[in-house]
């Protein structure tokens, strides 16, 4: 497996060659980022969102809600909301119409998940905790929002008019971060998942495969021994690439760029065409345990 794999697709709407797709759908569920020479391209009209000033206070994104048309994160008055709503709305059609068609077997059980804008540099941001530093390798597990085993596919597209590019570092493959992580995590405990659903500390119950995603998120974040140590690859995704992840599966940093776009796709273990690669059977054969 490589961790970054070329997929000549240049075109968001085009059907895609059935070899490309299928070459294509074997990398990414197999833990390779997926890199496409495809430009998202602006229309005149929204060349002045690129800009950080659009940010409300100390947030990082702005965010799109597909489901409900709305935009979060901005600060300003209805006129740009309305402009944002377009331009994210955008983002999401064409990302979706994209995955449809390169990863067909997806394509009747894709729940769609927010568009997210992100105007400001990484490099030099000083996060809330090393929980929130992203320039540590990790996977994605967030702890608000129980997945129950689906899948976080991710489209990235780097807008920067500036030439700049955005800077990843990959780590090692998924099954040796869960074989590293997953033995020395505490055992989920029904108790205190009942506690933070019924307290809203969690949308839905968090099942053991949330816990244990949680624990090698925080586990790899919190080892900076592991940091230095574990192999990696530094990549670069240059303006006018985009780059297609399954951010629980990749172990991933990013370590600098400034206005980037990325969508979130939900996809279901039952739609993946290999689904003894996924995070949540490999999970269950380190555990010995079913966990959703
Ligand atoms: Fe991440």
């Amino acid at each position: 497996m490589n961790a970054i794999e070329t997929i000549f697709v240049t075109d968001w709407q085009a059907p895609v060659a059935p070899a490309t797709a299928a070459h294509a759908l074997d990398a990414l569920e197999a833990g390779s980022v997926l890199r496409l020479p495809l430009p998202f391209v602006l229309q005149a009209d929204e060349q002045s969102l690129l800009s950080p000033t659009l940010l409300s206070g100390a947030r990082k994104n702005i965010s799109y809600n597909p489901a409900n048309d709305r935009v979060q994160g901005a600060d300003g008055e209805a006129a740009l909301e309305a402009q944002l709503r377009g331009f994210l709305g955008r983002y999401h059609r064409s990302t979706r119409t994209l995955i449809e068609h390169l990863f067909a077997p997806y394509a009747a059980q894709l729940i769609d998940g927010r568009t997210s804008y992100r105007p400001a540099e990484i490099a030099g941001r000083v996060p809330k905790s090393w929980r929130h530093d992203d320039t540590r390798l990790h996977v994605d597990a967030f702890p608000a929002t129980p997945v129950h085993g689906r899948r976080l596919l991710r489209v990235f597209n780097n807008i920067n008019p500036h030439g700049e590019p955005r800077r990843w570092r990959v780590g090692e493959p998924f099954a040796d971060v869960a074989a590293r992580f997953a033995p020395r995590a505490p055992k989920p405990s029904s108790l205190k998942s009942a506690l933070m659903a019924a307290t809203k500390i969690t949308k839905s119950r968090r099942s053991g495969y949330d816990h244990y995603m949680l624990q090698l998120h925080d586990g790899m974040k919190a080892d900076l021994a592991y940091q230095a140590q574990v192999p990696k690859t530094p990549v670069e995704f240059a303006p006018g690439e985009t780059w297609i992840v399954y951010s629980d599966q990749v172990s991933h940093a990013v370590l600098s760029g400034r206005y980037m776009l990325e969508q979130t796709f939900y996809v279901p273990v039952a739609a993946l065409q290999y689904p003894e690669r996924s995070p949540l059977k490999v999970l269950e054969a380190v555990t010995g345990r079913a966990l959703v």
